[in-house]
């Protein structure tokens, strides 16, 4: 069947000037939309980290679609890292900056219990903010990142030297 690498080239786009004038866009829903691709992306992205989680979690919005699909295929638990203000009970709150601005990450402090290892998701590795900032919260829970995986990784923007330390999968570098 057909590889990873190659339905996330066949499906994806490119927008330019979004969303700010300079920023070159590269937008995943359509992979997200066709069965197969969905399936094959999710497959490549936990298959290699196989029986190193307890969980699996997601980054607001776009790797939530990730991570759910991903924890029920491997008959895991899924945690969400929302953005500020979305969850009502204690959190641990970490600010970052992105490509195109800045924000702050939370997560429940007691969704996943200290010594549990997690499995971080999300669709796009850009400069790394966001998933060093993920990583912190986890950190900070007690809980151990098994690593991360992304659909797209755009090197140039130098993430995975942001995230050194941790195995990184990513099925497209560019
Ligand atoms: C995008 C993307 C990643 C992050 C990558 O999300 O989905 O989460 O930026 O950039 P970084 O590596 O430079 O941190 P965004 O913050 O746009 O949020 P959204 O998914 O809610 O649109
Ligand atoms: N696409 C999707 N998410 C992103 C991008 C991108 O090009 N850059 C930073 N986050």
């Amino acid at each position: 069947s057909e590889s990873a690498e190659s339905v996330i080239s066949r499906l994806s786009a490119t927008v330019s000037d979004y969303p700010k004038p300079g920023i070159v866009f590269r937008d995943l829903t359509p992979v997200f939309a066709d069965g197969p691709a969905l399936r094959t992306i999710v497959h490549a992205l936990i298959d290699p980290f196989e029986g190193q989680f307890d969980a699996v979690a997601g980054i607001e919005a776009r790797g939530f679609l990730l991570a759910a699909a991903g924890a029920y295929a491997s008959g895991k638990g899924v945690v969400t890292v929302r953005k500020k203000g979305k969850l009502p009970r204690k959190v641990y709150s970490e600010d970052y900056t992105l490509e195109y601005g800045t924000a702050t990450l939370e997560l429940h402090a007691d969704d996943l219990k200290p010594g549990m290892r997690v499995l971080i998701l999300d669709d796009v590795l850009a400069t790394g903010g966001t998933l060093g900032a993920a990583c912190r919260l986890f950190e900070r829970a007690g809980v151990q990142v098994s690593g991360f995986g992304v659909v797209l990784e755009l090197t140039g923007l130098r993430g995975r030297a942001a995230l050194a330390g941790h195995r990184i999968r990513s099925l497209v570098r560019e």
